[in-house]
C-alpha cells in the first residue's frame, strides 16, 4: 500500500491537506476481500446451503464496512464475485440469485421493509450494513430477472436473464442503482443484458457516481460513453481482474483509466491468490492509495479523501476542481513543447553520460555489427509475444538514443537516455486484432523492461528494474482512446510529467527523474470501432 502523489497537479494542489468536513471533498472507501470460494462451483447448491455460503463473505462485508464508517468514510465499494465467487454454471449458480428490483420504478430499503419481496437475503444484509453505519454500499451479486420470449427475443429458454448485477444502496439502506454486466469475462453462469445500461446514482455529499464491472473498462460502452457523453467524472468499480504483466496489472490499468478519463476511480479487486487476483485503489485523475499484494493472505480496507469532481455538483469550491478535466485530452502545461526532456536534469547527469560497452557487448554476443546498428538510429527489429499478442520491438542501447519502430500506420518514437546497468529494454509496437481471452482491437506503443537478454524475454512477466529512464514516447494513434501509464518497480504507480496531443494526430507522454526502476511505460490505445473487423 502506497500513497502516491503526482508532483504535478493540474487544477488542485495539496490534494492531500484537504478536510472531508469540506463539501467539495469527501471519504471514499473500498475493499479488498479475500473471497470464500464454494470448492465445487459447478455444483447446483440448494437456496439454504448457497445462502450459508454466502453469508461467511457478508460477514466479513459487514464488519468491513462498520469500520470504514468509523473511519468517516461516506461510501463503500465491494469487490465483484465477493459474496458468491466465480466457476458458477447457469445451472449451479440457481441457489444464489436473488431479483434486484428496479430502483427506477420501486423505491425499496430491504433493510427497513424486508418482507416487500421474498427471497432477499442478500439485498436484506447489503442494505442493513449501509443503514446501520450510514454509508453508501456498492456490492456485486448474481441476479435473476423474469423474462417472456414472447415478447423479448433476447429473452433465455427458460424465460429468466440471470446477470452479473452491481447493486448500489444510500446510506438509508435504500436500492439507488442497479448495474447488469456488459462485457461478460467467459462467465458461464450470466447472460448478457438485452440492452447496453448507463447507470449513475447520486449521493448528496459528491453528486454523480456512475457504475460499471471489471472488464467493462477495456470497452466504450458503457465505461466511456459515461464518461463521454455524459459527464460522469467519478466510478465505482467492483472486479476481479487477473492480473498481466506487463501491460494490464489491476491497479495498472485501472490508473491509466482514471488518468485518461479523467475521473475518480473507485476499483475493489477481491483477492484470490490461486488466480493472481489482487489489486485495488482509489484513484483520482493526478494520484492514488493502492494495494496490491500478490503474497499475502488477508482483505485490505483503503480509505481516504477525495474531491468532488462531478462538475454538476452544487458545492462549496468546485469550481477549482472542475476547471480543464477534458477526458482522453491530456495533461499538458503551459509553455512546454518536445524540449522538456532535454532541459530536465532532475537525475545526476553522470549516471546518463557513461557508455555502457559492457552491456552492449553481452546483449549483442559480441557482435560488432550489432553493437553498430544497435547505437545508431535504425536497430534491427524482432518481434516477441507479448500478452499473446505479437510485438515487433527494437533494443534500447546505449545510454539514450531516439527510436522509432511501426506497425501498419502505428509509429512509435522514443527519446530516451537511462542509467547504467545491465538490464535489456525494448520500445515495441502492437496495431491489430487482440483476440485471446477477449476480442478487441488495440493500438500500443510501450517500453517495456524484459526479463532477460533474449529478445523472446520482451514481453515477459516481471515487477522489478533498477533502471532509472527519463524518456518521452510519442505513437501515431488512429483511436483518441489512448490510455498512458507508467509502472515503477515494485509495482509503483507513476503518472506522466506531460501527455497530449501534437499536431492533431500524435499522442505523446514524457516523464523524467522517476526515483525508481522502469518496469513498463505504455500508451495503450483502443479501437473500439475496430473490435467487430
Ligand atoms: C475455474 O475454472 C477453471 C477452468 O475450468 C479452472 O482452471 C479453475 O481451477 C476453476 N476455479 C475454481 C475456483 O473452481
Ligand atoms: C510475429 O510476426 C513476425 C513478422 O511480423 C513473424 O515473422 C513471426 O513468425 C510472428 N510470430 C509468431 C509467433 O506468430
Ligand atoms: C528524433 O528523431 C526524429 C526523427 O526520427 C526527429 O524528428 C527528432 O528531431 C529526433 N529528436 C532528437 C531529440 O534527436
Amino acid at each position: 500500500m502506497a500513497l502516491q502523489t503526482a508532483g504535478f497537479v493540474l487544477c488542485l494542489t495539496g490534494l492531500q491537506l484537504v478536510h472531508a468536513a469540506d463539501p467539495s471533498n469527501y471519504v471514499a472507501a473500498v475493499y479488498e476481500h479475500r473471497v470464500i470460494l464454494n470448492p465445487n462451483p459447478r455444483v447446483p447448491l440448494d437456496r439454504r446451503s448457497a445462502l450459508e455460503h454466502m453469508k461467511k463473505n457478508l460477514r466479513v462485508l459487514e464488519e468491513q464496512t462498520a469500520l470504514a464508517a468509523q473511519q468517516g468514510a461516506q461510501i463503500i465499494v465491494f469487490p465483484e464475485d465477493a459474496i458468491h465467487g466465480f466457476n458458477f454454471t447457469r445451472a449451479s449458480i440457481a441457489g444464489y440469485l436473488e431479483t434486484v428490483p428496479d430502483p427506477e420504478v420501486v423505491t425499496w430499503s430491504p433493510c427497513a421493509d424486508p418482507d416487500q419481496f421474498p427471497d432477499t437475503e442478500v439485498l436484506h444484509s447489503l442494505s442493513c450494513m449501509a443503514r446501520k453505519n450510514r454509508i453508501f454500499v456498492v456490492a456485486n451479486m448474481p441476479s435473476r430477472q423474469t423474462c417472456s420470449r414472447a415478447i423479448d427475443p433476447h429473452c433465455p429458454v427458460d424465460s429468466q436473464y440471470q446477470f452479473n448485477t452491481n447493486v448500489v444502496f444510500s446510506d438509508h439502506g435504500t436500492i439507488v442503482a442497479r448495474y447488469h454486466k456488459q462485457n461478460l469475462y467467459f462467465e458461464a453462469a450470466f447472460d448478457t443484458p438485452p440492452k447496453i445500461e448507463y447507470v449513475t446514482f447520486t449521493t448528496p455529499f459528491a453528486g454523480r457516481f456512475g457504475v460499471f464491472t471489471c472488464f467493462d473498462i477495456l470497452f466504450r460502452d458503457p465505461a466511456v460513453t459515461l464518461v463521454k457523453d455524459m459527464g460522469i467524472r467519478q466510478i465505482v468499480y467492483p472486479t476481479a481482474w487477473m492480473n498481466q504483466l506487463p501491460l494490464l496489472a489491476a491497479v495498472q490499468f485501472q490508473r491509466s483509466f482514471a488518468y485518461a478519463a479523467g475521473v475518480t476511480l473507485l476499483a475493489a479487486n477481491i483477492r484470490a491468490a490461486d488466480f493472481g487476483m489482487t489489486g485495488s485503489g482509489i484513484f483520482t485523475p493526478w494520484d492514488s492509495l493502492i494495494h496490491h499484494d500478490a503474497k499475502g493472505s488477508s482483505g485490505k480496507l483503503l480509505v481516504r479523501t477525495v474531491p468532488v469532481l462531478d462538475p454538476t455538483f452544487r458545492g462549496k469550491g468546485v469550481d477549482d476542481v472542475r476547471c480543464t478535466i477534458s477526458p482522453f485530452s491530456g495533461y499538458r502545461q503551459k509553455n512546454q513543447g518536445s524540449k522538456e526532456l532535454e532541459k530536465t536534469q532532475m537525475l545526476p547527469t553522470s549516471s546518463f553520460d557513461r557508455k555502457q560497452g559492457d552491456f552492449e557487448t553481452k546483449l549483442c554476443h559480441k557482435d560488432p555489427d550489432c553493437i553498430e546498428r544497435g547505437l545508431s538510429e535504425n536497430p534491427t527489429t524482432f518481434s516477441s509475444i507479448m500478452m499473446y499478442d505479437n510485438f515487433t520491438l527494437v533494443p534500447l542501447l546505449g545510454n539514450k538514443g531516439n527510436l522509432s519502430v511501426c506497425s501498419g500506420s502505428l509509429c512509435c518514437h522514443l527519446l530516451f537516455r537511462r542509467s547504467v546497468t545491465p538490464e535489456f529494454y525494448a520500445l515495441g509496437v502492437f496495431n491489430g486484432l487482440h483476440v485471446v481471452h477477449g476480442t478487441f482491437y488495440l493500438e500500443v506503443c510501450t517500453l517495456v523492461k524484459c526479463t532477460g537478454l533474449e529478445h523472446s524475454s520482451c514481453g515477459g512477466e516481471t515487477e522489478h528494474a533498477h533502471t532509472l529512464v527519463d524518456f518521452r514516447l510519442e505513437g501515431t494513434f488512429t483511436t483518441r482512446h489512448v490510455f498512458p501509464g507508467i509502472l515503477g518497480s515494485g509495482m509503483t504507480l507513476e503518472i506522466p510529467d506531460h501527455s497530449g496531443w501534437e499536431s492533431g494526430d500524435r499522442f505523446y507522454m514524457s516523464r523524467t527523474g522517476m526515483s525508481s526502476g522502469l518496469v513498463t511505460a505504455m500508451m495503450y490505445g483502443r479501437h473500439y470501432e475496430r473490435d467487430g473487423v
